[in-house]
């Protein structure tokens, strides 16, 4: 497994490997869980190489964002990586990606207007403005994503549709806990009580997922049914419980043909997020 530093060899050496083959690609911010490892999987079962990226994009975290104290742990990511068998893992500086008279950014409308969108302004443009930038470095056929990050995800697919890029998006199921705890890099800011407390945060969209197939089609009440569920659990501070349509990500009045139950918790300093796709 070869890790490469620099935006020059990246795009040296992609050149090269798409010449032997298809090439998948996985964007990641590294400290690295069972989740980022089932993309290296998904990319791997479709492509001939795989390129993984670890950076931690600066651009993506607003002031009071959690950047300086982001878990990072190359050794222990390196290790990981080789043993899904990535062939090359891109791990670049800040300098490297950002020099100071960085200027230029991607912003996708619409779709970022609400859900993580609202609560953190500028997050979706740091994370499209990377991504474009990771897509030109390493000109994957095939790029993997989670669905933990529902809207990350859908903006990303507009993204490559709108600007055409010629890549293809996968998009892999949410990779959980036994417990149902969406995995995250997150989840190690977690006191052993916090933990305990946050499977609430699943237990609440499967209850949410539970009335709509059974005929609640007013979203207002499934919403406070999850509030009601999550403020069971005292350490649980709500930054929004949504319901929207999959197709603008516009909150809905009444739930009919496929919407996404979407939800952000605080425990301490963890920023939670978790979703479920549901047809009505
Ligand atoms: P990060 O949070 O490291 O996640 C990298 C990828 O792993 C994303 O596509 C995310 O959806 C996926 N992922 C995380 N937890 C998952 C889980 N439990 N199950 C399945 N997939 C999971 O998302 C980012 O980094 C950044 O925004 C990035 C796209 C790298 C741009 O900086």
């Amino acid at each position: 497994m070869k890790v490469v530093r620099t935006i020059g060899e990246m795009q040296r050496l992609t050149t090269r490997l798409r010449q032997e083959g298809s090439l998948g690609f996985v964007p990641t911010m590294g400290a690295l869980h069972e989740g980022h490892l089932e993309l290296v999987r998904a990319a791997k079962r479709r492509c001939d190489r795989v390129v993984v990226s670890v950076f931690v994009n600066p651009i993506q975290f607003g002031p009071k964002d959690d950047y300086h104290a982001y878990p990072r742990d190359f050794k222990r990511d390196r290790l990981l990586l080789a043993r899904v068998a990535t062939d090359v893992v891109f791990y670049p500086d800040v300098r490297e990606m950002y020099p100071d008279d960085y200027a230029t950014y991607v912003e996708v409308e619409g779709l970022t207007k609400y859900l993580c969108g609202r609560s953190r302004p500028g997050h979706f443009r740091g994370v499209t403005t990377v991504v474009t930038k990771l897509f030109n470095i390493v000109k994957p056929d095939v790029a993997v994503f989670g669905q933990k990050d529902a809207q990350q995800a859908f903006v990303i697919k507009r993204m490559v549709r709108d600007l055409n890029f010629p890549v293809d998006i996968v998009i892999v199921p949410t990779v959980r806990e036994p417990d149902g705890l969406a995995m995250s890099s997150r989840n190690v800011y977690l006191t052993q009580e916090e933990r305990r407390q946050a499977t609430v945060l699943y237990q609440s969209l499967r209850e949410g997922e539970a009335m709509i197939k059974s005929g609640e089609r007013d979203a207002r009440r499934v919403k406070q049914a999850l509030r009601r569920l999550i403020r069971t659990a005292p350490l649980a501070q709500i930054d929004y419980v949504e319901i929207v349509d999959t197709s603008r990500l516009h909150p809905v009045k009444t739930i009919k043909g496929e919407v996404l139950i979407a939800l952000a918790v605080y425990f301490g300093r963890a920023r939670l997020i978790d979703n479920l796709i549901v047809r009505g």
